[in-house]
């Protein structure tokens, strides 16, 4: 059950059964709404504590969590009068060493984000000074410790939560009565920071963070958390059992912490995951088929050998009633699974396609497939792609961004060199050696720099393109300038993006639209590429050709689609593996020790082939024939 129920979150879902979670927690379609719910509860809160003369104190973090809640607040500020001048406000960490300056501190990100968009009074800012002298550092701890305390205590505290299941940089081993100090960051969490810092050599190895009890003493307490990247921890967290290995788990004997989560993010709570385990359930056909694929592996049977006896042990005696049988309904699962194989992503000409995944007709269909980063559409269906072309289809290939930050400057000084002996009288060479040579770790490339990297992309996308059979003419470099900022922080889709997006579906109107629907990317670049499709989808809706548009979504380098979410299922021979594997070598620059290498350690040849055997293999174990490997797709409805 909550535990605080008089807090005005409103829970969505139809499972109200909470009884393996140990932390009260609200789940919301998405970020962008729980972000205004909670910026609205510290705008109450100062306005209450104005109204009475009193200073709000908050607790701040920093990382990709809070950013909505702060565009929220600055907004508040500039249409609604709400005033900072009674906050005063304190970080939980800051990296050791930092500059402030620097575009990876935490004072530097503060300031950007919120503190130099509101009337907040400078003396009233707190953030850990990353330039502290070692001997120092302790007696700067206990102070920043006691001017929270003179400050009154901290009214609210907002937190996000690390992989580690960090808060504030508490990480794995932290005790429970630990105040400000420094701390060695845990690798995880350097591996994490490493694409901001653009590698993980140049992410500090410590850090100053309020302590465990600094946090718990905060009056109220909410903990963000967003994307199914943090779906492990924050499962573990809530139902864990508290434990110096997960710090957030101290949160658990808070009084009023709230976490605050999108669906995603919530998605490997048990009574999310798997809530026949947990409460009756209304048995929709997602549902059904959710639990049905889930049982199979539990009890390791393929769906057409589980008995009444296991339904009925694993929650699922409901459904039973409302199937009839076991029989019937693995049977009506069965079939439903094998449906989605198809070696036909385009539709199969002539075949009655009442049972299959995509239409007959036309026979010949326009595709568009949309690629985040020049790669995702080999590595995630380079299969598919390939077979979509082999069978006629009109295929045309559109990158979304140039991918350029992804180039090392390595890289980018070999290209550059090799052209000087082509052009050895080239000025702009010289300016483009120059500046890679003369480049500080971590600063901004120049615009000739970052057009070569982004070159350096393009002859790789259409190495691949060309290797695969797609004319020139059909492979589009859309170059969306939301990309490009030339750091890991990218800005907000506008309508230009919109617009070219449009314009490109207008002019082919595809009858097939593949795009990524991979939420867990670790810089969200694929997040805005996908919202950039939907908002062009939404553009285009009323028009004639449109009606004839399918859209199916891959997933990126990260996750893979369960196969209860499996619309289309197309398997892939040895040697179509094979050939995929070399489409992808064409990206030569995203080969070995890439720069924006994500959590996971393999080469994303290797996760592609991991990830598709994997699919095979769940398809096998379900009873399906044996495949060398599966690339999935969901079929999304506009
Ligand atoms: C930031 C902080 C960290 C982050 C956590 C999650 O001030 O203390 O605990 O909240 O690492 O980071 P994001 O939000 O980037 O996933």
């Amino acid at each position: 059950m909550s535990k605080f129920k008089e807090i005005k979150y409103q829970p969505i879902g139809q499972f109200e059964e909470t009884r393996f979670e140990k932390n009260h927690n609200v789940i919301f379609n998405n970020s962008l709404i729980a972000s205004k719910i909670v910026a609205s509860e510290i705008a109450d809160l100062i306005r209450d504590k104005a109204k009475n003369n009193q200073q709000c104190v908050l607790g701040l973090a920093t990382g990709s969590s809070p950013i909505k809640v702060y565009e929220e607040l600055v907004r508040m500020h500039r249409e609604e009068g709400l005033s900072f001048a009674n906050v005063v406000t304190f970080n939980l960490d800051e990296y050791w060493p930092m500059q402030p300056e620097d575009i990876q501190s935490y004072h530097y990100f503060m300031h950007d984000h919120l503190f130099n968009h509101i009337d907040i009074l400078p003396e009233n800012v707190h953030v850990p000074d990353g330039t502290i002298l070692p001997q120092d550092v302790y007696q700067y701890c206990v102070d920043y410790e006691l001017k929270i305390k003179e400050a009154g205590g901290l009214d609210f505290q907002l937190l996000g939560i690390g992989r580690t299941g960090h808060i504030g940089f508490n990480e794995p081993g932290s005790h429970f009565n630990s105040s400000t100090r420094s701390i060695t960051l845990d690798h995880i969490t350097r591996e994490d920071a490493a694409s901001s810092f653009l590698g993980i050599d140049n992410v500090p190895k410590k850090a100053i963070t309020m302590g465990i009890s600094t946090i718990k003493k905060a009056k109220r307490v909410v903990l963000l958390a967003w994307g199914e990247g943090k779906a492990p921890i924050v499962q573990r967290t809530i139902e864990g059992e508290i434990s110096a290995q997960v710090p957030a788990t101290y949160l658990q004997d808070h009084q009023n912490a709230t976490f605050v989560l999108d669906r995603e993010a919530a998605s490997a709570l048990t009574r999310i995951k798997t809530p026949w385990l947990v409460t009756s359930c209304v048995w929709t056909h997602e549902l059904k088929k959710n639990a049905i694929f889930w049982l199979s592996e539990k009890v390791c049977k393929p769906i057409l050998k589980l008995t009444d006896k296991d339904y009925n042990e694993y929650g699922m005696a409901s459904l039973l009633v409302e199937e009839g049988s076991a029989y019937e309904l693995n049977i009506k699962m069965f079939n439903e699974l094998q449906h989605t194989i198809t070696g036909w992503p385009g539709g199969k000409p002539n075949a009655d396609d009442s049972n299959r995944p995509e239409r007959a007709t036309p026979e010949k269909k326009r595709v568009i497939i949309f690629s985040p980063h020049p790669d995702d559409d080999v590595i995630s269906m380079g299969g598919t792609f390939d077979r979509l072309v082999e069978q006629g289809h009109e295929v045309h290939i559109a990158y979304q961004t140039s991918g350029n930050i992804a180039v090392s400057d390595d890289n980018a000084l070999r290209y550059a060199e090799v052209s000087k002996t082509l052009a050895p009288n080239s000025d702009l060479t010289d300016t483009i050696i120059a500046s890679i040579l003369a480049k500080e770790p971590n600063e901004i490339d120049t615009d000739e720099v970052r057009k070569l990297k982004g070159q350096i992309r393009k002859a790789e996308s259409l190495g691949a393109t060309r290797y695969l059979g797609v004319p020139d003419e059909n492979v589009h470099f859309l170059n969306l300038p939301f990309y490009e900022t030339g750091r890991v922080k990218k800005d907000n889709l506008s309508k230009m993006d919109i617009d070219i997006m449009s314009e490109l579906i207008a002019s082919v109107k595809p009858h097939q639209i593949y795009a990524a629907g991979d939420l867990a990317d670790p810089h969200g670049t694929h997040k805005v590429c996908l919202d950039a499709v939907f908002e062009a989808l939404k553009a285009l809706k009323t028009e004639s050709y449109m009606k004839d548009c399918w859209v199916w979504l891959y997933r990126g380098a990260w996750f893979e689609w369960q196969p209860h979410e499996i619309d289309m299922a197309v398997p892939m021979s040895p040697d179509q593996v094979l050939k995929k594997r070399h489409a992808i070598f064409y990206h030569q620059s995203q080969k070995d020790n890439v720069m924006f290498q994500g959590n996971d350690a393999r080469e994303f040849w290797v996760r592609a082939e991991d990830r598709n055997r994997l699919t095979a293999e769940k398809y096998r174990s379900l009873g399906m024939a044996e495949y060398a490997a599966i690339e999935a797709f969901k079929r999304y409805y506009f």
